[in-house]
């Protein structure tokens, strides 16, 4: 295969590479990039693979790339994918995750769909929160659960997967598409839950929970993501969707008291992790949960994402192979192990936009 993967230095995507290049070396990889504040050139480093900066809103670009490089697979992350930056500034959304994505459609069919046309695919990532939110006791979301999104990035993740549906019915353009539950592991912007968190608890800052804190997500390792893309790739049949989760339903509270726990439990276990961070509650014989606070609610929280993954294992054989303990207790260590990574990351463009939106929170 000739991979065009979208988003590939973003967090999912670089995993991807990754993953792509460790299970099918022979195979051709592009990654296309606009590396906004959640791209990193890092996140791909020792990685084979062509990296072409540049925007999937441009379609003569990715009309060239797919001509000129005889692309015949698209795997497309690119997206801004922080529900808190879609509340605080919607248009970015619109225009990448919308438009965006019908740019790299509309590329894919005058490539692709030209004369006889030849064989192609378009796997469109997509995700869990275009159901909306579910009650405590509702049957978690399966493939005809009707698009209920309640977040400016929900809604635009959900119009780009009728786009993408659309363009399969109407022109024939061969498409699958994946929606997934949170995922978590290495490379991921401490924007989300799980690294934000880590980071502020070494750093000693507060730990902010919103709301109630009892939000049910379905925990997936960024890793099982990847094997369930790749058994659409393989596998799924053209035009259809997946759902794509962990079997991993966990309040916050549960996900930020096993943070909090495995922290405390690193610090006992390696007395050098005090002299690297000092500031952590755990150098200074506190329990990290001291951290804890709770600030006022997400606007439009949803309360509750659960994903029913049957089809993906009766069509796909798919299966996480990772409990949220193993994959949780890995990501640690390599938050841990990766320092230079994220101290890069937080040196950028995100520290600023944190103090312009976060100021006193
Ligand atoms: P991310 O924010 O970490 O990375 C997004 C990447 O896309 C970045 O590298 C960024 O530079 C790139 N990008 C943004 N706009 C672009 C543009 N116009 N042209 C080219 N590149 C552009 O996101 P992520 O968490 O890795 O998510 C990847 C995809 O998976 C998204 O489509 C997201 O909706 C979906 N998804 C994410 C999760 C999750 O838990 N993170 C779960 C389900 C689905
Ligand atoms: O469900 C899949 C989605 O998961 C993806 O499509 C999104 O791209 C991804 O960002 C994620 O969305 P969430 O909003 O669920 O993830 P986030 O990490 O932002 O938040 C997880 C939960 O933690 C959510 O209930 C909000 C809460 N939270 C988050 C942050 C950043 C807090 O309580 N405090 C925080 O500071």
């Amino acid at each position: 295969m000739n991979l065009l993967v979208t988003g590939g230095a973003g967090f999912i995507g670089a995993n991807f590479v990754r993953y792509w290049n460790a299970e099918h070396p022979g195979d051709g990889v592009t990654v296309l990039d606009a590396l906004t504040y959640a791209g990193n050139r890092a996140n791909l480093d020792g990685v084979t693979h062509d990296f072409v900066h540049g925007d999937i809103g441009d379609t003569a670009l990715v009309e060239g790339l797919l001509a000129d490089r005889g692309i015949d697979t698209i795997v497309h992350f690119a997206a801004e994918s922080h529900v808190d930056r879609s509340i605080h500034g919607p248009d970015a959304f619109i225009e990448t995750n919308v438009l965006g994505t019908h740019s790299l459609l509309k590329a894919a069919r005058t490539v692709w769909l030209a004369g006889n046309g030849r064989p192609h695919r378009f796997h469109h990532v997509s995700t869990d929160e275009v159901y909306g939110s579910l009650g405590p006791d509702d049957p978690a979301f399966n493939e005809t659960t009707p698009y209920a999104p309640n977040s400016p990035y929900s809604a635009s993740k959900a119009a780009s997967d009728h786009l993408v549906r659309a363009y399969h019915h109407t022109y024939g353009l061969a498409v699958t598409t994946s929606n997934c539950s949170n995922n978590y592991g290495p490379y991921q912007f401490p924007e989300k839950l799980i690294p934000l968190f880590l980071i502020n608890a070494l750093h000693g800052r507060p730990l902010p929970i919103y709301g109630d804190g009892m939000q049910v997500r379905d925990w997936l390792h960024v890793d099982d993501h990847c094997r369930g893309i790749s058994a659409v790739l393989a596998n799924g049949k053209v035009g259809e969707t997946y759902n794509i989760g962990g079997g991993a339903e966990l309040p916050n509270l549960t996900v930020i008291d096993t943070l909090c726990a495995a922290a405390d439990a690193a610090f006992t276990a390696d007395r050098g992790l005090a002299a690297r961070f000092p500031d952590a509650p755990a150098a200074n014989g506190a329990p990290t949960a001291s951290l804890k606070t709770t600030v006022a609610d997400r606007p439009g929280h949803d309360r509750r994402y659960a994903i029913d993954e049957r089809r993906a294992r009766d069509e796909l054989g798919y299966a996480p192979q990772r409990t949220f303990a193993q994959g949780f207790a890995a990501t640690l260590d390599w938050y841990l192990s990766n320092e230079g990574w994220w101290r890069g990351v937080l040196d950028g463009s995100y520290r600023d936009w944190v103090a312009t939106n976060y100021a006193g929170r």
